[in-house]
């Protein structure tokens, strides 16, 4: 399902700043993002400012901004939206139901569902029947999203491959798959080649400027790890600095 369909950039408050966010290339001129899948990665290099828009449409949720959803508020430095005050969503229909899900918080996550537990101990219902801190990080994730997922939903989620095997992440598709069946819209920034091939997901680039749509086999992530994988010697040759 699409519930989120367009991101409005406020523009004619952007004017009145300079520096980060908006000085950023992906957002310069940037007016709107349409999403038109169920599915939507943003990729681009490091510090091309994923993590900015995904922080900025939490914040927008009112999903907590260091990670989970609206039923989690635990104290960890809140981690500021710059972006927040200067988008805004335009839903069709509204959904207020998700998880906001970043890589380096997902301890403090754990942490705090632990001590949830032990003020109303529900045998980790929702989290595999287990303390997220007694699986390993790979595991935890895929508990959290088989068990705590369900379909009808919007998903924002920073990086979730960081602790995913290359079999994990595609245990992590097919269970996307089936939440996109029960209704599930996700948005996910990711550097890798396998959670990007998902049938029918749009990309959007942060290396163009402004940010726009590209074709998976146009992205870096797929062309680089082709080459590599094709004859990694002479690619290393090629491609090492001088
Ligand atoms: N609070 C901040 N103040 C100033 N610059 C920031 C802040 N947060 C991030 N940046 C900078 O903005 C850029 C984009 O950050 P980010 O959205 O985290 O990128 P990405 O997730 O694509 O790697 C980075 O260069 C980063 O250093
Ligand atoms: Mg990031």
């Amino acid at each position: 399902m699409i519930y989120l369909r367009t991101i409005y950039l406020l523009r004619e408050r952007f004017l009145t700043k300079t520096g980060y966010p908006f000085s950023l290339p992906a957002y310069r001129e940037l007016e709107r993002i349409d999403l038109t899948s169920s599915v939507t990665f943003l990729a681009g290099e490091n510090g091309s400012g994923k993590s900015t828009l995904l922080e900025a449409i939490a914040y927008q949720c009112g999903f907590h901004t260091a990670g989970g959803s609206r039923a989690n508020s635990y104290h960890v430095d809140r981690a500021e939206a710059a972006l927040g005050d200067y988008i805004r969503l335009s839903w069709m229909p509204k959904m207020t139901d998700g998880f906001f899900l970043r890589a380096e918080s997902f301890y403090q996550f754990a942490s705090h569902i632990d001590e949830a537990e032990r003020i109303e101990p529900n045998g980790y219902r929702a989290y595999g029947g287990r303390s997220l801190h007694e699986q390993s990080h790979g595991e935890s994730f895929l508990s959290l999203f088989a068990n705590r997922f369900n379909g009808k939903g919007i998903y924002l989620l920073d990086e979730p491959e960081a602790a995913l095997s290359p079999m994990r992440q595609l245990a992590f598709l097919y269970l996307m798959m089936d939440l996109v069946k029960e209704g599930a819209q996700f948005l996910i920034a990711t550097h890798s080649p396998i959670l990007m091939g998902f049938p029918g997901a749009t990309i959007l680039s942060f290396d163009e400027s402004p940010l726009a749509e590209v074709r998976y086999e146009e992205t870096e992530h797929y062309q680089l790890t082709r080459r590599f994988l094709e004859n990694r010697k002479a690619f290393l040759e090629e491609t090492k600095p001088d």
